[in-house]
């Protein structure tokens, strides 16, 4: 199994070093634009190996195709990350042109892979990558859902001073801060509705606070977080690379689903060698139904700046 990830920045490399730790791929390669930064990353990764116990080869590229060849699943996390105050929306001027070149390049090299679209704004990206390349629907994935629903999760226990392990939860819709549609009525403890622990307030304020979970830590940070998001695409990496047929909210082109066409959006789906094998339509009730349209018209108008 060959991984490649684009962009050897905060996210890439956390998501290099998580897919090594879980040790399922054989190799990794980090490519990126800036002159030995990704060879360096890559270099510091693998002195981590016999410590951290992994026998992923981890290798670095210059913008340097060729040695993506073949590569099962491709992650693209090159582009520029968002500064306090900024919205995803706000990247799409310089990470379209950044993502267009990149996927186009990965796909000549690597014909039949899976690409993976972490760069924001993340739904136009992986809409952008349909555009670009010929890869199937099932082929082009868009992180988002995973992470947000993680922190969705980290909201939730939180609330319910539980321990993370006993909580479920799902975020679906656009990755914005506006987009995302944390769905609360689902969310459960231990099979178990969480409006059975804590009051329709305190639920509210979990689903704000979600919302919200990028431009949290982007004000804390000073830049994007990345433990997170690497995290959240390891985890789907691994789902596709050891076939898993694991649900994770994804980034895929709706045709009809949802009431929904022509865009790239959150909704489960469930992920396995194939890439994306099928798409799991969930009964919504009105108010989540508006929501998920609220959303859906926010993503087409961040596509329309696409220029197509
Ligand atoms: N989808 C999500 O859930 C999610 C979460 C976090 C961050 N992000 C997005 O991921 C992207 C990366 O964030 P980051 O914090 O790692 O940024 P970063 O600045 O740390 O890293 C980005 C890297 O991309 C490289 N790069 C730029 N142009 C390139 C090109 N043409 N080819 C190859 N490499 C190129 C840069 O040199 C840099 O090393 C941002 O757009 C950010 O908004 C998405």
């Amino acid at each position: 199994m060959k991984v490649t990830v684009v962009g050897a920045g905060a996210v890439g490399a956390s998501c290099a070093e998580y897919i090594a730790i879980k040790n399922f791929a054989s190799e990794v390669v980090l490519l990126d634009i800036k002159e030995g930064y990704a060879e360096g990353k890559a270099m510091d990764l693998m002195q981590t190996a016999s410590l951290n116990g992994f026998d992923t080869r981890i290798v670095g590229s210059t913008n340097d195709y060729s040695k993506t060849a073949g590569s099962d699943i491709c992650v693209i996390t090159s582009g520029i990350p968002r500064k306090p105050g900024m919205t995803r929306e706000e990247l799409i001027g310089i990470n379209a042109g950044i993502v267009k070149t990149v996927s186009s390049n990965l796909v000549q090299h690597s014909p039949d892979t899976i690409i993976i679209v972490v760069s924001n704004p993340m739904d136009t990206m992986t809409y952008l990558v349909h555009k670009t390349t010929d890869l199937p629907k099932s082929r082009i994935i868009g992180m988002g859902g995973a992470l947000d629903s993680a922190r969705f999760k980290y909201r939730l226990a939180e609330a319910l001073e539980a321990p993370i392990s006993d909580v479920d939860g799902m975020v679906i819709g656009g990755h914005s801060d506006t987009g995302m549609v944390p769905l609360t009525r689902m969310a459960t403890r231990n099979s178990v509705p969480v409006s059975e622990f804590i009051s329709d307030e305190r639920l509210e304020q979990v689903k704000e606070d979600t919302k919200v979970g990028g431009a949290t830590l982007t004000k804390l940070l000073g830049t994007s977080a990345w433990y997170a998001p690497g995290a959240a695409v390891s985890g789907l990496v691994q789902a596709i690379a050891c076939d898993q047929k694991k649900i994770y909210p994804c980034s895929t082109l709706l045709e009809g689903e949802y009431g929904l066409n022509d865009l790239c959006i959150g909704v489960p789906v469930v992920l396995g060698r194939n890439g994306i094998e099928k798409i799991v339509e969930l009964e919504l009730n009105d108010a989540e139904k508006a929501h998920m349209k609220n959303s859906a018209e926010g993503v087409t108008k961040t596509n329309g700046l696409l220029n197509l």
